[in-house]
């Protein structure tokens, strides 16, 4: 494949959606266009690809995109319910449906795919390029926690709702004199709970990489108390457990999604109640951010780090690359194997630089 051969190009966006999508879609037709590339944007993952000859695609204009840098979600639709290697059946049953996806692209005309994903969808992607449809991965996550890139578009803005609430915790925290405790995402890395704590001046962080003790956050908090601050904040990831304990989960009507079953949930409201056993005089009130932190407008530097992604995925096409993905190490955005982006996820290092600072400003962890 090179650049003469390619005409056109598909793009799909996979898994929960994500701050800097859309900046994606748009900076790669942009691209395209620029190469005489038609850009076909596939819908809701990839079962736009088995909807039919009528739907589930539609060729992507330089008008219909060039709104949509700022806006949140994917104008293209997602799904965590789309993989074609155990797609839905009628019965509800997974049925491999995946070279009817590679036909229907072939049909299509279409000469790579370009799919804005997480681990999920990249295991997806590199199952379909290994069966012929070319594709080039873009990584997407506001988790931050994919291990082939180090830095992923919706982190930052995630972060930045979040340390918004801290700010607005705060005034009432001190104004009730009351531990208020805030539930953020992250399954299985903690870094939205640590950026954030640490930008919001959380007073405890608990991470999933370091189970904590209830009564090593109450002697946390009666220092701060001794010290003189009738307040705290605490971070709690969702994915964050009692030593010895496993993750909380919540049980919520209709389908799962597959991917992220169990949903996670309640871990902020354990952490309260195991606390408040031990300092039961205190006040606590607990925030579950929940799908705000992937909603709304990508801060400036996801815009700027999805549209060049979108660019350098359309010259790895253009390169004539297939099955990588393009990944950020900053100042570069350069490829890798795709395989890589579907290894384990990347997790905060609890002997790390970042951890060892956030302990310098006091934070505790409970651990
Ligand atoms: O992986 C991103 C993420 O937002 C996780 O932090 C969270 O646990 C999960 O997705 C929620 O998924 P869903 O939108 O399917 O409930």
């Amino acid at each position: 494949m090179n650049q003469r051969t390619i005409k056109r190009i598909g793009i799909t966006t996979g898994g929960g959606d994500c701050p800097g999508l859309n900046a994606v879609i748009r900076a790669v037709v942009l691209r395209a266009a620029a190469a005489e590339i038609e850009v076909i944007g596939i819908e809701d993952g990839f079962g736009g690809l088995l909807a039919g000859t009528e739907a589930g695609t539609r060729v992507l204009t330089l008008r219909e995109v060039a709104p949509i840098l700022d806006r949140g979600g994917t104008i293209l639709g997602t799904t965590n319910r789309g993989n074609p290697f155990a797609f839905p059946g009628p019965d509800g049953a997974p049925v491999d449906r995946s070279a009817e996806v590679v036909a229907r692209a072939h049909e299509l005309g279409i000469d790579a795919v370009i799919t804005v994903g997480g681990d999920g969808t990249q295991r997806i992607a590199h199952g379909l390029d290994q069966l012929g449809l070319p594709v080039i991965g873009v990584p997407k996550t506001i988790d931050n926690d994919l291990a082939a890139t180090l830095e992923t578009f919706g982190f930052g803005t995630a972060v930045q709702v979040v340390v918004d609430a801290l700010d607005r915790l705060r005034t009432t925290a001190e104004s009730h004199d009351r531990i208020m405790l805030l539930e953020v995402m992250g399954r299985d890395a903690g870094w939205i709970a640590l950026h954030s704590g640490i930008a919001g001046g959380a007073d405890v962080i608990l991470l999933p990489e370091l189970p904590y003790e209830p009564a090593k956050v109450a002697a946390a908090l009666t220092e701060r108390i001794a010290g003189g601050h009738h307040f705290a904040l605490i971070v709690v990831a969702e994915g964050a457990t009692i030593r010895g304990e496993g993750v909380t989960t919540k049980a919520v009507a209709g389908a799962t999604g597959g991917r992220h079953a169990p949903i996670l949930g309640g871990a902020a409201h354990h952490a309260a109640e195991r606390i408040a056993e031990l300092l039961p005089a205190l006040e606590y009130r607990v925030t579950v951010l929940g799908h705000i932190q992937r909603g709304g407008t990508p801060t400036a530097y996801d815009r700027l780090l999805a549209s060049r992604l979108g660019v350098e995925a359309v010259e790895a096409a253009l390169r004539g690359e297939h099955d990588v993905l393009v990944a950020s190490f900053p100042p570069a955005i350069r490829t890798v194997p795709l395989a890589s982006a579907v290894e384990q996820v990347r997790k905060v290092d609890p002997a790390g630089q970042l951890v060892a600072h956030a302990r310098g400003l006091g934070i505790a962890f409970g651990d």
